[in-house]
């Protein structure tokens, strides 16, 4: 896309109060640099391209079937980020991470969001998923959402290990809730947390 072309849709990000400041660029812990942006109806390629590296195990907690580009084309003609808040990571022009921040469908959990996330096998273990959430849930914060959770597969440690380290605590455990094909049945882990708690906790380090 062309550079101005470019600008003009971000100029779209600093109309909205809680993406003003996107697009933002970070240092991962091997120095590489990514940029970290909403997703934009343009980038129906490059993330087709991102889901079509990741193992089929990886896209397990996807909802759509990734594959299918006319999917992601769906979601770009559709994109709500009330809805559906998707956070891309970009390296050299590619997707190498996207984290999505879910608002609840129905009524009486209206407060709750959910975060997922998914990163490029090459971009792992470098912190890119810990910024990428915690981005989310500061937007979370910032939306009013007052409870954000996360599902995940038990023996997911790593990701457990995100979560707890920005605040977020066991919840709930689902016995065999999910299956995994070629490895039986696993519990999927709920982590939840709770914004006034999280909002406490950074009054008492500042
Ligand atoms: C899970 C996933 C998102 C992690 O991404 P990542 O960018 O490698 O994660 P990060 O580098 O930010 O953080 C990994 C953390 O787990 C820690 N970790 C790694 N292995 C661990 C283990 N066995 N036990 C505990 N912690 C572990 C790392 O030390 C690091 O923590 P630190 O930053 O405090 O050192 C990535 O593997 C992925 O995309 N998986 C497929 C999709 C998926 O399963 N998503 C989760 C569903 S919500």
């Amino acid at each position: 896309m062309e550079r101005s072309a470019k600008s003009e849709q971000y100029s779209y990000f600093r109309s909205i109060p809680f993406l003003f400041d996107y697009p933002k660029n970070f240092s991962l812990k091997d120095g590489r640099k990514v940029m970290v942006r909403p997703m934009l109806p343009s980038d129906v390629d490059e993330l087709y391209a991102f889901f079509a590296n990741l193992d089929r195990e990886d896209k397990l907690f996807l909802r759509d079937d990734v594959s299918d580009i006319s999917v992601i084309k769906r979601w770009a003609e559709n994109l709500n980020y009330d809805i559906v808040l998707p956070l891309l990571a970009f390296y050299d022009g590619k997707v190498v991470a996207d984290g999505t921040l879910h608002a609840s469908n129905f009524l009486w959990t209206r407060h709750v969001a959910e975060i997922r996330i998914a990163v490029s096998k090459d971009f792992r273990g470098v912190g890119l998923a810990k910024k990428i959430i915690s981005e989310l849930f500061f937007i979370a914060i910032k939306r009013g959402f007052k409870k954000v959770i996360a599902q995940i597969p038990f023996h997911q440690q790593n990701v457990i290990h995100i979560f707890d380290s920005l605040g977020f605590e066991k919840e709930a455990i689902l016995r065999k809730h999910i299956m995994i094909q070629g490895k039986g049945f696993s519990d999927l882990l709920i982590m939840s947390a709770f914004v006034g708690n999280a909002i406490q906790q950074l009054k008492r380090v500042s």
